[in-house]
């Protein structure tokens, strides 16, 4: 018995990193796993094999979370193939990282627009489904630095912020149908978005964090399956930070 056993997930931007972590962690439990990235190229299709390994369902749709046509396609289309949508994870995200003063007009945009509009498209495409099966789980990435802000990081912290938001929302918006939604806040977790960071950064980073080691995909999936599971039935609006006790 898995804790997700007859659910199906849609992750976004799970072609890799925390959010191919989540879709395995959540088929080891049992849910058949839809995901989307940008393109689904070689390394999406391994994505997919790796998930069907684990013996479930599991297909990648090439879809661009920040736009709004594309996600009600690509959540029709889901919910076709798979018939339902009980867990929903908005893990799509970039950085485009500057100080305020030199930070153009198109860095915030397409910061806000992929971390943060990208969730409005897909809870506003999922929820109508959730709300006729009367119950579904959704779970925003947000950020330490969306909880405590960050020099440098202005259009990243206010989108992982706006996460936490849009959560607490519609927790009490959808509360009474069933629908859960909550926010992780991840700390230092390291994938290819943080590997891009320069060692001096890192290290920075790491004197900041008591547990002494940078989070693993696996740390912040595991929280993703508690609050997708019944084991969290009675949790939303919530924020967890999966964070190594980090003093921000
Ligand atoms: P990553 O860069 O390794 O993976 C992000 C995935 O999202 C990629 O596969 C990318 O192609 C996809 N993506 C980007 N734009 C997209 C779009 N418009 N539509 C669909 N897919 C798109 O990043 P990582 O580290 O796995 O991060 C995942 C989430 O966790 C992001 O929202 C990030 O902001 C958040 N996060 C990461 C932390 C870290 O330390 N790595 C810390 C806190 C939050």
């Amino acid at each position: 018995m898995g804790l997700l056993d007859g659910k199906t997930a849609l992750v976004t931007g799970a072609a890799r990193g925390i959010g191919k972590a989540i879709a395995l962690k959540f088929a080891a439990e049992g849910a058949n796993v839809a995901f989307t990235d940008l393109a689904i190229d070689e390394n999406a299709e391994n994505t997919v094999k790796e998930i069907e390994a684990l013996g479930v369902k599991a297909k990648g749709y090439a879809s661009n979370a920040a736009n709004f046509e594309d996600t009600a396609k690509v959540v029709a289309e889901v919910h076709k193939d798979f018939g339902r949508i009980d867990i929903l994870v908005n893990n799509a995200g970039i950085t485009r990282d500057g100080l305020m003063m030199r930070m153009t007009e198109q860095q915030w945009d397409m910061v806000i627009n992929v971390n943060l509009k990208s969730a409005f498209n897909f809870i506003h495409a999922c929820t109508p489904i959730m709300m006729r099966q009367k119950g579904g789980s959704i779970i925003n990435m947000s950020s330490v630095v969306g909880v405590h802000g960050n020099a440098g990081q202005a259009n990243y912290s206010a989108s992982k912020a706006g996460m936490i938001g849009l959560a607490k929302s519609i927790a009490q918006e959808l509360g009474s149908r069933g629908i859960r939604a909550n926010a992780i806040a991840p700390g230092f977790i390291m994938t290819e978005m943080t590997d891009a960071l320069s060692d001096e950064v890192k290290a920075e980073w790491a004197k900041k964090i008591p547990l002494r080691r940078g989070g693993t995909t696996e740390d912040v999936a595991n929280i993703a399956t508690f609050l997708a599971s019944d084991m969290s039935a009675y949790v939303s609006g919530q924020v967890i930070q999966v964070d190594g006790g980090m003093n921000m």
